[in-house]
Formats: C-alpha cells, structure tokens, sequence
C-alpha cells in the first residue's frame, strides 16, 4: 500500500451547455482539495487527464488548474492521455510520483468535453483510439470496433442479445440512484432488446443501448502517502494498481479474449492477495454492454463465453454476490473519455467511505474494484480500493 486518496469531487455529467474543459476543471479542482481539507499551496504536482484529440479547440491542457487559486501558479502540471483510460493513467502519474517521494499531495482532474461535436464527429475522433492504418475504416466511430468484436463473440459463443440488453437494463436502473449520472431513468428489458426508431442498430449487434453516450464531464482526486494520509479527515488507499498494455492492432491477438484486462486483474488481485469475490463491489468499463459481458469473463467472474451467466443469473445486481457498475457505469453515468477513469475511483471512494449520496450507498462496503480501459482492451488498469483505517 503505497498511497490513499484524500480527497475527491464529482460534477454532474451530462450534455453540459455552458460549460467549458476549464470550467469544468475549475470547479472539479477545487471542490477536491476542499474536501481533502487542505489548501491549494498544499499541491506538489498536478496531472490533467484529458483525451481531447479534437473535440475542443484548446488542446493545451496542463495549466487549465492553475485558474482555480493564484497559489497553484508555478506547481508542476501535466496532461497525461491514454485513450479512454486516460483517468486512471494520470493517477498512475499521480501514484508513481509519490512513491518517488517527489510530493506529498498530488491533485489529479480528469475532463473532457465532448458534445461540442455531434455523435457523428465524436465518433470520427474516437476512432484515433483504434490502429488507424488497419481499423479505422470501420464505420460507427468506436462503436464500429465493438460492434466487430461483439460479432466475433457471437460467432464463437451464439447470440447474446438478452444479456446485453439485461446489462443495459441494470445500468440504467443503477444509474437511476446516481445524481452525477447523465441518464437517471431506468429503461425496459423490451425497449433495450428491441430494435426501434427509438433504439436502432448502431453497428453490428449493437443498438444505441448498448452504448455509452457522449458526455461532458470532469472528476478529481487528492492523492497523498499513506503517512500523510494517516492525519487526513478521510483516506482511501490503493491496494493494488496495475498497468498492463497490450499490443494495439486488433489482428494481433484474439480480441474476444481481452488478455490485457485478464493480466491486470490477475496481476492486482495476486498483489492485494485477495480473490474476486472478497471484493464488495467492481466499477468496470462498459463502453459497451458487450465490453462489460467480456469483462465478466477477463476478471475472471465466469470461465470464457460463459459471460452471460454472470447477468442472468443476478451476480452483478446491486444485491447479487459481485455487484458490477452500482454507479450506472459508463452506461448511464456517462464516459467523458478522460473523466472516467477518475470517476470509477471517486465512486468507489464514495462507497468506500460510506458517502455516496442516497440510495446510491451499497451497505457495507469493504474493498472495491475499478477496471478503466483504453482502446479495445489495449490500456488496461485495475484498482483495488480499501478505507485507511
Ligand atoms: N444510450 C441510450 N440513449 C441514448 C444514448 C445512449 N448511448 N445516446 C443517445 N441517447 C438518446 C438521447 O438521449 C436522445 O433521446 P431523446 O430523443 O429522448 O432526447 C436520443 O437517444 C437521440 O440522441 P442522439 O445523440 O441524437 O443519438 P445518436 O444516435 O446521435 O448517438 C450513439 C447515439 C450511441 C451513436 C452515441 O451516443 C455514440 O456514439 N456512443 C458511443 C460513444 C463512444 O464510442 N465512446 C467511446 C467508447 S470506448
């Protein structure tokens, strides 16, 4: 255990008209280190996650914090970008510095402002996450990569749509709990199953259900040593955190497999010295419903192609022995690319700390997972979260 959160906010995510990538940051900024307790000349360092590859003018992230307090000029400050693990990579930054002993506090924002453009133009910056000289032809934006693997998968295992569309029910009625949430209404089992109007094919098997929308949004985190962390108000400390890229062109490896996420949380829950189901709960990455059925398989929840038991059989409902994405995930929360990663640790932080606002609480929670990936199972970080003391 080398480091704690100590403080964390969370905006509303959504189409945010009004708002800019600074505003945003601005406010997610300070909000953490008032919840940390602690001033802004307490920073070290600071590290921006942000995607952005377009989808606002102003590129240039890395000083955008320093507008919250006139004493956070002159701190050293980075934007960090790994697709759309692009949060948890900046607070890998923000661990790996500390365990430099180069800060005590390190504040990380993660942000991205996205309905600048439409779904269309979105997609088109989306798909620089894919290996463009082979992938990016695809039509549907990112959707169009997973829509590819979500066929493959059919083809190996048989058709999966009921799940898919229970995974989409369960974040949607998950998400429902979630004041930060972009969508906070439940949708039915036939709307999500059934193709309409309302709900059309997006790429291959995929309807818009089955797809995290575009969001705007930002989070930020406090991190310091657990020595530090030991005199704060609240603590969080990471259990475990593990990084594992794979290789990016999807024709070099099998992609129904995501060998990259099976790696990381094999690699985090052998250094927390735990089994998946001592964990409370996991906050994994839905970018897709199909992406959360492989996940269910990569943490190692049901053995290959036998995903869909996991949903079917309620394991990863809010009451179910392995509650998955009780935030509404990507799904209904909403994926600001370089937000997330950052959100997945804030909501699990919340849980941890017993905060989360209302009926979004899970009673009793102990550790939590956090699974962020970036490209199609490429940028693979895990998680293990635990309350200090
Ligand atoms: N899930 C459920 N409903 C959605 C939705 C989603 N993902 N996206 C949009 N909607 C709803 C809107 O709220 C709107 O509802 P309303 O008519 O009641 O107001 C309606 O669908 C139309 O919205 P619109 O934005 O015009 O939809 P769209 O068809 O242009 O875009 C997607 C839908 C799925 C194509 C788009 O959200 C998308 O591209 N998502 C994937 C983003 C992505 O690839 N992220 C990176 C992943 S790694």
């Amino acid at each position: 255990m080398t480091a704690c959160i100590v403080g964390w906010s969370h905006g509303k995510f959504g189409k945010l008209d009004g708002e800019t990538s600074e505003s945003l940051i601005v406010k997610a900024a300070s909000d953490a280190i008032a919840h940390a307790g602690i001033e802004p000349r307490d920073i070290d360092v600071i590290y921006v996650g942000n995607m952005n590859g377009g989808f606002v003018r102003q590129e240039f992230h890395s000083s955008l914090p320093l507008q919250t307090h006139p004493d956070l000029r002159f701190k050293p400050s980075t934007r960090v970008e790994n697709a759309c693990a692009t949060g948890s990579a900046a607070i890998h930054m923000g661990l790996n510095t500390l365990a430099a002993g180069k800060a005590r506090f390190v504040l990380v924002v993660g942000v991205e402002k996205m309905t600048e453009l439409n779904s269309a133009q979105a997609g088109e910056v989306l798909i620089k996450a894919s290996y463009v000289a082979e992938e990016a032809a695809i039509e549907a934006g990112f959707a169009g990569i997973f829509g590819k693997i979500t066929s493959a998968y059919f083809q190996r295992y048989g058709d999966k749509s009921d799940a898919l569309a229970k995974i989409a029910v369960k974040a949607h009625r998950n998400g429902a709990k979630n004041p930060f949430a972009h969508f906070q209404k439940e949708f039915a089992y036939e709307f999500c199953r059934t193709p309409s109007d309302k709900n059309p094919f997006v790429a291959g098997p995929l309807k818009r259900t089955d797809c995290s929308p575009v969001t705007d949004g930002a989070a930020a985190v406090v991190l310091a040593d657990v020595g530090t962390a030991l005199g704060m108000k609240q603590a969080i400390a990471f259990r475990a955190a593990e990084h594992v890229n794979d290789f990016l062109p999807m024709s070099r490896r099998d992609i129904i497999k995501f060998e990259g996420p099976q790696l990381a949380w094999k690699k985090a829950l052998a250094s927390a010295h735990l089994d998946l189901l001592d964990l409370s709960f996991v906050e994994s990455h839905d970018c897709f419903t199909s992406a959360e059925l492989i996940e269910y398989e990569a943490m190692g929840l049901t053995a290959p192609g036998e995903g869909e038991r996991a949903i079917h059989e309620g394991w990863v409902e809010r009451d179910g022995k392995l509650p998955v994405n009780v935030s509404g995930g990507l799904k209904a929360k909403g994926h600001p690319v370089g937000a997330t990663g950052v959100s997945m640790h804030v909501m699990t932080a919340m849980q941890l700390s017993g905060t989360a606002p209302g009926a979004l609480q899970l009673p009793g929670a102990k550790l939590g997972g956090v699974f962020n990936m970036g490209g199609a199972a490429v940028a693979n970080y895990v998680s293990i979260l635990e309350p200090l003391r």
